[in-house]
């Protein structure tokens, strides 16, 4: 048991974000809302945790996040969930017991808990933005959902981003290409990394996915996926190709594009950002996902997303050295009150009222401890209230980016006070 007195931590691998810095957050997601509004999406919000089914069967029981990564847990009826470890599974849930009319094109924002070994750039609890749309299969909605990441990207001053592109195929070529796949694995086992040289067997395709130099060699030499697409699927992955690129948007087609979740079908991509390190730089990546409607239990819904994490992209912000403020968060005004009967309480109504980001002091300190306060605050002007003023009906407006004394400040009727500074602001 944890001693009374001992301070309490954020778990490992987890962060409190405070503002300042959440300001940018709010800048981020709000740039991803207004995205999304513009391209037809509307915001889903649903639980954190699911039965843990819903990722067993969505994401695949195999795939590492649901093998080692998911925080399963039972509750007090001894029913079995999972913290979402992302946002497809979970959308596409809601899609299969709402039934709403498609194309159905949702958005969100979330946490996703993984239980992985936490660094820069990875953690225990991360946040995505993302977007997912089901029902439809025509690729100018994969080249949509690949246009709305890359425009936000642009949005958020990111120049250093490559966009990666694969198709995974169907069911019918994807089965044809993993076998050729297991026999080449088979005959250079010995050859693979150690997690795969025992694992292999159990999902061929993760090897593709595998950074490790040796795996790598093998795989190189070995079938490539995209040889071995059926007529349909190529010419689906052609028609998003050329749909990116009528749209100045450069892909790199990339074979071992897999991802990390067995859900994936057909188009598969990543965006890196070029600016971070090698293992952390995906700073999104999606697909489609045709089955996964009726794996979850549905009707045959094609479906494609993605999703964004927002640390990353905070990161590639920075090491990209992008100065734009993407939502302004300082105050406007801070009010200082020394008259004792708390005359600022009406006039920061009416401040806020008039659209103002206004805060003021607290507790009846002493003039010089607010105005320290108010200097801190960031805001653009304090307004003074002391017993003069408010004997003759005034205020006193004091610019506090202005260090000229005389100049900085003067006195005017309440009855003027939205006015006033209206046109100080503006100046
Ligand atoms: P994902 O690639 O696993 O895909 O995650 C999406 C993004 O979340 C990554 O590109 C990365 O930016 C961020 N991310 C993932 N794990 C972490 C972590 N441990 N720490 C920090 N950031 C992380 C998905 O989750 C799919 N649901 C995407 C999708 C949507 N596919 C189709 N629709």
């Amino acid at each position: 048991m944890t001693s009374s007195g001992a301070p309490l931590q954020a778990p490992i691998g987890t962060h409190d974000v405070l503002g300042p810095a959440s300001a940018e957050w709010e800048g981020l997601i709000a740039t991803f809302a207004q995205f999304a509004y513009r391209f037809g999406f509307s915001l889903i919000i649903s639980p954190l945790f699911e039965d843990v089914a819903v990722f067993n069967r969505g994401i695949g029981e195999q795939s590492d996040v649901a093998k080692k990564e998911m925080y399963v847990f039972s509750d007090r009826s001894d029913r079995t969930y999972a913290l979402r470890p992302e946002g497809t599974a979970s959308v596409v849930r809601a899609f299969v017991q709402h039934q709403p009319n498609t194309p159905w094109k949702a958005w969100y924002v979330t946490p996703a808990f993984r239980y992985e070994r936490p660094q820069a750039g990875r953690y225990r609890q991360h946040h995505q933005l993302g977007v997912e749309v089901l029902g439809t299969d025509d690729p100018a909605v994969d080249v949509e959902v690949i246009a709305l990441a890359w425009r936000f990207y642009e949005a958020l001053g990111l120049r250093k981003v490559r966009l990666l592109i694969n198709s995974m195929g169907h069911d019918d070529c994807r089965d044809g290409f993993v076998q050729l796949l297991r026999d080449h694995l088979s005959s250079n086992a010995s050859k693979l990394c150690d997690e795969h040289g025992r694992l292999w067997s159990e999902n061929p395709l993760r090897v593709l996915d595998c950074k490790k130099e040796a795996c790598r060699a093998v795989t190189d030499s070995g079938p490539q996926l995209p040889d071995h697409l059926c007529d349909e699927c190529r010419e689906h992955f052609d028609r998003v190709l050329n749909g990116l690129s009528a749209l100045g948007i450069s892909a790199t087609r990339d074979p071992r594009l897999v991802r990390g979740f067995d859900y994936y079908t057909r188009t598969t991509f990543e965006f890196v950002s070029d600016s971070i390190d090698g293992a952390q730089n995906a700073i999104g990546g999606g697909g489609r996902y045709d089955k996964l409607a009726e794996q979850l239990g549905g009707k045959p819904a094609s479906g494609i997303g993605f999703g964004s994490g927002i640390e990353r992209l905070l990161l590639a912000r920075t090491a990209e050295g992008v100065q734009q403020v993407l939502l302004k968060r300082d105050l406007d005004i801070f009010v200082v009150d020394t008259t004792g009967v708390d005359a600022a309480t009406p006039i920061v109504d009416q401040l806020r009222r008039a659209g103002y980001a206004v805060d003021r002091a607290y507790d009846g300190r002493s003039m010089k401890a607010q105005m320290k306060v108010a200097d801190k605050s960031g805001a653009r002007l304090a307004l003074l209230l002391g017993p003069q003023e408010l004997a003759g009906g005034q205020i006193t407006m004091k610019d506090l980016r202005n260090d000229d004394f005389s100049n900085s400040q003067r006195t005017f009727d309440l009855s003027d006070l939205v006015a006033n500074i209206a046109k100080q602001l503006e100046e």
